[in-house]
């Protein structure tokens, strides 16, 4: 579907064995010894890794893990208690990093429409045509054309998923965090649109980082898995130890 209306390149995909290291010069994402608390719990600690432009890395882990608290962090939206989050070796700023929530979080006051160019009004990227040109363009990609005056109280679940999803991307992130993001779609719009998802990244040259407990998500979407262990609170690379894989 996004064939027709994006160039497609051949993207620079990585899949090294490391936890740490990957892609050559400076990573796109770089994530240092990320320790982060929920409430007075510590959910996460030592968490390093690094995608390079343009891969795509997934984040497999069990319910209560951590993977949503993981991307809140990412997307600056919470505080570590320590490390370092670096975006093409900067702090992160605003619009650099898209979390796709793993609950679409519409504003019900807002169409779909407006939802969509929501980032773009907030950024003041573009006068109100192009951003509302650029919305209907992420509408079409994610099958919800027709939908762009609707209420998000008036669209289904999947479909509601897929506005954010179009939300997230309207902004042209460097870094697009997913958070479960097809888990209401039927299998057959799930499979469409992780292959727009993929296509949609590897033309713009985004990084993506999706977290999900779905295994064939992570393996049709992602070149490279990491796991994340719920009873430590920490990554592994299960290239650099196969026992780990189940
Ligand atoms: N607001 C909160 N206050 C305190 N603890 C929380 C809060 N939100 C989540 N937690 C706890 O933090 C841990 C990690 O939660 P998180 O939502 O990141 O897990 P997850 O891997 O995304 O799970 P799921 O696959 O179910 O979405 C869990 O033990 C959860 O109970
Ligand atoms: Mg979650």
């Amino acid at each position: 579907m996004l064939k027709a209306i994006l160039p497609i390149t051949t993207p620079t995909l990585r899949a090294e064995p490391g936890v740490q290291a990957s892609g050559s010069g400076e990573p796109a994402l770089q994530v240092s010894d990320l320790e982060i608390g929920r409430g007075a719990r510590v959910v996460l600690r030592g968490v390093s890794f690094s995608a390079a432009r343009g891969e795509r890395l997934a984040i497999l882990g069990p319910s209560g893990a951590g993977k949503s608290t993981l991307l809140l962090a990412l997307a600056s939206l919470t505080r570590p208690l320590r490390g370092r989050v670096t975006i093409d070796g900067r702090a992160p700023r605003p619009g650099d990093a898209a979390l796709m929530f793993q609950s679409p979080l519409l504003f019900p006051w807002l169409s779909v429409l407006e939802n969509v160019t929501f980032g773009l009004d907030v950024a003041r990227s573009g006068d109100a045509p192009a951003r509302r040109a650029r919305a209907r363009e992420l509408l079409a990609m994610v099958g919800l054309a027709e939908a762009g005056a609707r209420r998000p109280s008036e669209l289904s679940g999947g479909e509601r998923q897929r506005v954010a999803l179009a939300r997230a991307l309207a902004v042209r992130p460097r870094v697009l965090l997913l958070d479960e993001p097809f888990s209401a779609l039927d299998p057959v719009t799930r499979a469409r649109l992780r292959e727009d998802v993929a296509q949609l990244v590897a033309a713009t040259g985004t990084t993506l980082l999706l977290v999900t407990h779905d295994r064939e998500d992570a393996r049709a979407l992602t070149d490279r898995v990491l796991l994340l262990d719920a009873a430590a609170g920490r990554l592994h690379d299960p290239a650099a130890d196969p026992s780990r894989i189940s």
